[in-house]
């Protein structure tokens, strides 16, 4: 990419980057317009009290000139704001958010193209100053996790929300750098608390004072501020509720996809960040311990912990009756197992079956027949299939699930059914989980229907990928 271009691809990210740095708060209508070239300063800081922002329009692309004639007063003050040196007649923004990366860039200033400003960016100066603050925040800080601080910590909330609609277990860190002291008492200084995260719950390496990193996360966090002083927050470590009872499911899935989602996914389903969690046999007690003492056992910050990587949830991040709810919807799953065998159901009940098929992992996607038929089925061990988010309206006659080859299911040409007959239920999106008949393998088929035995037709097929 030619300079030029690239310092053009900056300049319009840069309003953009700005907007995401800053927060929308304030600055609302900021944005570079790309079918107009038009270009926002939000904050020119001309060194008094006052600062302005402007539009400025394109004026000519090669070389690449703005102009504006009109400044609005404003009175934010931030040190991202772009300072005009009057004496040299530059204007300097010092930090340009692109693709995670931080630039600064002058612009040098002129009268002569038709405005009562013009700018035009002086190419040489461009450089690149590693990461921006607010992507020290969103992003891993080593290959050894793939948390980020933005994973457990929100920058501002809103009654312990964030703008997301997300509670997270680490408070939020707004106006973090005027409290006093962090965790309980036990840091003065910032630094230190941060580093308690790095190293417990990020795996990496400790932050130190001249990291670039660290720099510009402070930096951020500054500019972030919304006032000169904070409350200390207080971090309650709790031993799990002993009775569980009276737990709503329901209540519990809202909870869940509101706290617990950032890292195990909608309905627990599971996310890179942390595994499925619902619909695996959990039981209440052992959610409500996982949750609330998770954590280094041997952490020299935290005590009470027993295990884990995932941070522990205090009780001023989640109720006792909230994580009651949560257990519950947990241990239940996301939706309800329709346990079935066939005829002869071989491994129902039995205890366990292996997984060492070539063929588990497969899906088959049921074309849509007859009988609002549509799902996945899923190849779960040796001798279980799942038929996900399966639908099905329980009309027809003997309606069975069967099996065979190349999506011919009649037994003359080798199909046998894998459960009961399903007139009469109707499925609306939960799983039907069936068993192989004993003697049947993954290797006696390739294709799944939901065969009406009785007219010898198929309401629905998937074949096995
Ligand atoms: C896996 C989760 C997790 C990650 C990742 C994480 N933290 Fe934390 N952090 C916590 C938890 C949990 C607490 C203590 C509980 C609370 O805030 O109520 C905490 C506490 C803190 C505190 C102390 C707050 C105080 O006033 O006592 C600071 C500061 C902090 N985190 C900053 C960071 C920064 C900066 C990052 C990224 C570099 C980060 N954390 C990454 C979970 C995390
Ligand atoms: C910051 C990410 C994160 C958040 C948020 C989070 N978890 Fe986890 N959780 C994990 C990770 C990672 C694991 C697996 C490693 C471990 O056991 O620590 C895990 C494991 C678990 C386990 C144990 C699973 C097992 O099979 O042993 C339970 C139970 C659990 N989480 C419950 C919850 C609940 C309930 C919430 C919400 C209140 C929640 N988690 C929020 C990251 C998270």
């Amino acid at each position: 990419m030619s300079v030029e271009n690239k310092v053009r691809r900056i300049v319009a990210s840069l309003f953009v980057g700005l907007l995401a740095v800053w927060g929308q708060a304030a600055l609302e209508d900021n944005a570079y317009d790309a079918a107009s070239g038009s270009l926002m300063v939000p904050v020119i800081d001309i060194g008094s009290e006052t600062s302005y922002s402007a539009i400025f329009s394109l004026v000519s692309e090669q070389p690449l000139i703005w102009g504006a004639d009109e400044f609005t007063e404003i009175t934010k003050d931030s040190r991202t704001a772009a300072i005009y040196d009057g004496e040299n007649g530059t204007l300097w923004i010092p930090e340009i958010f692109v693709l995670g990366s931080l630039y600064s860039l002058n612009f040098t200033i002129s009268t002569t193209c038709g405005f009562a400003v013009c700018i035009e960016p002086d190419v040489s100066s461009l450089q690149e100053d590693g990461r921006a603050g607010s992507a020290v925040f969103t992003t891993a800080l080593s290959s050894s996790s793939t948390f980020t601080c933005s994973t457990c910590h929100a920058i501002s909330e809103t009654d312990g929300f964030a703008v997301d609609g997300l509670k997270r277990p680490g408070h939020s860190l707004m106006n973090v750098t005027k409290r006093e002291s962090y965790k309980n008492g036990q840091h003065d200084d910032l630094r230190d608390a941060v580093n308690t995260c790095v190293t417990e719950w990020m795996n990496t390496a400790a932050l130190q004072e001249t990291d670039t990193d660290w720099i510009n996360l402070l930096n951020w966090f500054e500019d972030q501020s919304t006032a000169d002083t904070a409350e200390l927050i207080s971090i309650d470590i709790v031993d799990p509720p002993v009775d569980l009872s009276g737990g709503d499911s329901q209540n519990g899935r809202e909870l869940f996809n509101t706290r617990c989602l950032v890292c195990h996914g909608l309905d627990g389903e599971g996310t890179p960040l942390a595994p499925q969690i619902t619909e695996t046999g959990l039981t209440p007690e052992y959610i409500v311990s996982r949750t609330r003492t998770s954590g280094l056992v041997d952490s020299p910050t935290y005590s009470g912990l027993t295990g884990g990587i995932m941070p522990f949830w205090g009780s001023n991040r989640l109720t006792d009756e909230e994580l009651i709810d949560i257990a519950q919807y947990v241990s239940e799953g996301a939706e309800e197992i329709l346990e079935m065998g066939g005829d002869d159901p071989g491994n129902l009940g039995e205890t366990g079956c292996t997984s060492d098929h070539p063929k588990v992992g497969q899906t088959a996607v049921f074309q849509p027949g007859f009988h609002d038929v549509s799902g996945t089925a899923r190849i779960i061990d040796d001798c279980t299939i799942d038929l996900e988010n399966f639908t099905f309206d329980g009309g027809g006659i003997d309606v069975r699930v069967y099996v065979g080859n190349a999506g011919f299911f009649d037994e003359t040409e080798g199909g046998f059914a894998i459960s009961d007959d399903l007139v009469g239920i109707a499925f609306s999106g939960g799983v039907l989980r069936v068993t192989l008949p004993a003697g049947r393998t993954l290797d006696d088929f390739d294709s799944i229907s939901i065969w009406c035995v009785a007219v010898g037709i198929s309401f629905g097929t998937g074949f096995f990928e």
